[in-house]
């Protein structure tokens, strides 16, 4: 771990310690809980993406972290916690009973629950608004290297700041090799997409801010009033309005998004496909399975998963937009999955990797 840089970076030595994802060697979890304790940077697997983990109570921690995503320090970055103890030292005027249902449902889960901060939390974990994003991933790496640590751990997606997040270890090496100490490869993270994020800090509006692992439907049950209102803003508008930028998941190359009837979108895929190739340009093609045939020369293939089987799309989707950006493609072409279900968390990350490159073809 080194500090002189911090200023400008952070550089470390990065190690890769491997753990098994249902039972995590302990002697390993203690040398990254040592590492969170002692101000460094831990990359570790939760069942949503992998985080980039530092102690949440540590101020410099926290500046590592943003240093090192190369994220602008006006994104606020979540708090991750083993119990709800641990949630309700975080903040204050904790709607408790709402708390106590959603926690029932969902806890630990893909859910992050945005409270007012209690004061004693560092100001730049949430860029200074008054509030706080806290999580309980049920990952048990996650939970072991928490309770270990005995500290809430903050911990952005491990990807640097624009890039698709990082569902394997070897993703969070692409991105962040020599910017985190300690890399926990756990393998593969079983969602694929990040959490669902709840601002309670109105408790009589519950507004959904970012869509993700855990669906509307299932929330609207414990609470009825439920909203869903992300907001997707253009880069340079976004520094007042926190984790909301367009830009965001983006793969290297261009993504152009289709959405319309499934017929007239794969069509379109073709024509554009074609126009692209004309133009000597390399097309990648992100995509269903059943899709293929019908898009089969038109550039390079990486099927997500069946149509129906939103779980297999959005666990390969992240994996699948840096699978073709290795393969040097210009543009990568993909198409709306629907938006019921893991649906709605799916096409905010197409929206947002696609930065508003969307072809309507109604
Ligand atoms: O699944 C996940 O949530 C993953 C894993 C590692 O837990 N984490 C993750 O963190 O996706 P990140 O930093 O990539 O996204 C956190 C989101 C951002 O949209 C951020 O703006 C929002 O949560 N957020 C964090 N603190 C907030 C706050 N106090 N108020 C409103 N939004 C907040
Ligand atoms: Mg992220």
């Amino acid at each position: 771990m080194m500090y002189w840089s911090d200023f400008v970076s952070y550089s470390a030595k990065t190690r890769v310690l491997t753990v098994d994802p249902y039972h995590p060697d302990e002697a390993n979890i203690q040398t990254a809980a040592d590492m969170i304790r002692a101000g460094g940077l831990v990359a570790f697997p939760t069942e949503t993406v992998y985080g980039l983990g530092g102690n949440a109570l540590d101020t410099h921690a926290l500046e590592r972290i943003y240093l090192a995503k190369e994220r602008p320090t006006s994104d606020p970055i979540i708090a991750h916690v083993a119990t709800l103890d641990q949630l309700n030292q975080l903040a204050i005027h904790v709607p408790k009973d709402i708390v106590k249902r959603l926690a029932e449902q969902f806890l630990p889960g893909a859910l992050t629950l945005v409270l007012k901060r209690a004061p004693h939390v560092p100001d730049n974990i949430a860029a200074g608004l008054p509030t706080i994003a806290v999580r309980m991933p049920a990952h048990p790496v996650a939970k072991a290297l928490i309770l270990a640590s005995g500290v809430p751990i903050a911990a952005p997606s491990a990807n640097t700041f624009t890039r698709p997040s990082a569902t394997t270890a070897q993703h969070v090496l692409e991105d962040l090799q020599d910017r985190v100490d300690i890399v926990l490869d756990g393998g593969e993270t079983s969602i694929g997409l990040e959490s669902t994020v709840l601002d309670l800090t109105n408790p009589d509006t519950p507004i959904i801010l970012r869509p993700g692992g855990v669906l509307l439907d299932d929330l609207r049950r414990v609470l009825p009033n439920v909203q869903l209102a992300p907001r997707y803003l253009a880069t340079d508008e976004a520094s007042s309005s926190p984790g909301q930028m367009l830009k965001h998941y983006s793969p290297r190359a261009k993504i152009k998004l289709f959405t319309g009837p499934l017929y007239s979108v794969l069509l379109a895929m073709k024509e554009t496909a074609q126009a692209h190739q004309k133009r000597g340009e390399k097309v990648g093609l992100l995509i269903a399975n059943e899709d293929c045939h019908h898009l089969a020369d038109y550039g390079v293939i990486h099927a997500l998963g069946k149509r129906d089987d939103l779980k297999a799309i959005s666990h390969n989707l992240f994996a699948g937009m840096r699978q073709l950006d290795s393969q040097k493609v210009d543009v990568i072409l993909t198409r709306d999955f629907g938006r019921s279900g893991l649906g709605a968390a799916l096409w905010d990350r197409l929206l947002r990797a696609s930065e508003g490159r969307i072809i309507d073809v109604q």
